[in-house]
């Protein structure tokens, strides 16, 4: 979709995998929803960064998604969630890992970003930082979803958990000044070790904003993690590829490398894509020329 050079967008992502076609509409409504919280910011001349966090949040308090209320589960059941923000304009990127009981990452990640004095803060440490802005545990168990426990219930391994829905979180937006950002949220994946993390807040990895380019990623994050997929995507696309093309040749070579499986939302000044090496995806936009979603 070819978008004038200032004009706003937005693009968000519900983490790619195989999901049952039952949960289509509640995932469809729920990144809707995130999108259209976004737009509000930008309609409003707000900030890509805001519309972003704005719009991850409201996917971390949606229990169908991996993040925040409903995200996977270590393999003692308990809930540690990663996240992170970019500000394509000034590179200030702020980022959380591995944090127990956080039901919005990505404002902590956000509250890191504006501090400024960290670029990452991990584990139940982060606490110490986190009550210094204001934010407070998740009352003991209310991120934990009868759906995860059941899936927890379910695995066996993490390996196979990790070719089963993903939900991961995304988002990516374009502001009325031509500037970009990206935010990333996650529990994770299924029986995971206490203290893994996985690409989402990893710069360059699950996330990634700069002048040119916002990428937000989901999926095996291991295999993320291996070839910096976000990073690899702008550098593809420094090249002079479209973000679409760049998008593909950096999921490709993911595949060659690391048999792994993921899905990329991207957006420039040019156009918005998304392409996903899974069965599925759940997307919604909206831009100046009118809105769309897509699983
Ligand atoms: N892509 C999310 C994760 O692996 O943690």
């Amino acid at each position: 979709m070819q978008a004038r050079r200032g004009a706003k967008a937005i693009l968000v992502h519900g983490g790619c995998g195989l999901v049952s076609a039952e949960r289509y509409d509640r995932l469809r409504a729920g990144v809707r929803a995130a999108a259209e919280a976004g737009n509000a910011i930008l309609d409003a001349d707000g900030d890509a960064l805001d519309a972003v966090v704005a719009a991850v949040r409201v996917l971390e308090d949606d229990p169908e998604f991996n993040a925040g209320t409903g995200a996977a589960l270590t393999r003692e059941g308990t809930v540690e969630t990663d996240a992170s923000v970019m500000d394509g304009d000034s590179r200030r990127v702020g980022a959380v890992a591995a944090v127990p009981d956080l039901g919005n990452a990505v404002l902590l990640a956000r509250a890191v970003l504006e501090a400024g004095e960290h670029v990452l803060l991990v584990g139940p440490a982060a606490w110490q930082f986190a009550h210094e802005v204001g934010i407070t545990p998740a009352p003991p168990g209310s991120l934990v979803t009868p759906r995860q426990r059941q899936r927890l219930q379910e695995a066996h391994t993490v390996e196979r958990e990790r070719e089963r829905e993903g939900g991961t979180v995304g988002a990516v937006a374009r502001d009325r000044r031509g500037r970009l950002a990206a935010a990333t949220s996650t529990g994770g994946t299924m029986r995971k070790r206490s203290g893994r993390v996985g690409d989402s807040p990893i710069p360059g990895a699950g996330t990634w904003a700069d002048r040119e380019i916002a990428v937000s990623c989901t999926g095996d994050g291991e295999a993320i993690l291996r070839v910096a997929l976000a990073r690899t995507i702008s550098a593809y696309a420094a090249t002079g590829m479209t973000a679409r093309e760049a998008t593909a040749a950096a999921l490709a070579e993911l595949r060659r490398l690391t048999g792994g499986t993921a899905g990329v939302i991207v957006l420039d000044h040019s156009e918005h894509a998304f392409v996903t090496l899974s069965a599925t995806m759940p997307v919604a936009w909206i831009d100046d020329t009118g809105a769309g979603d897509a699983i």
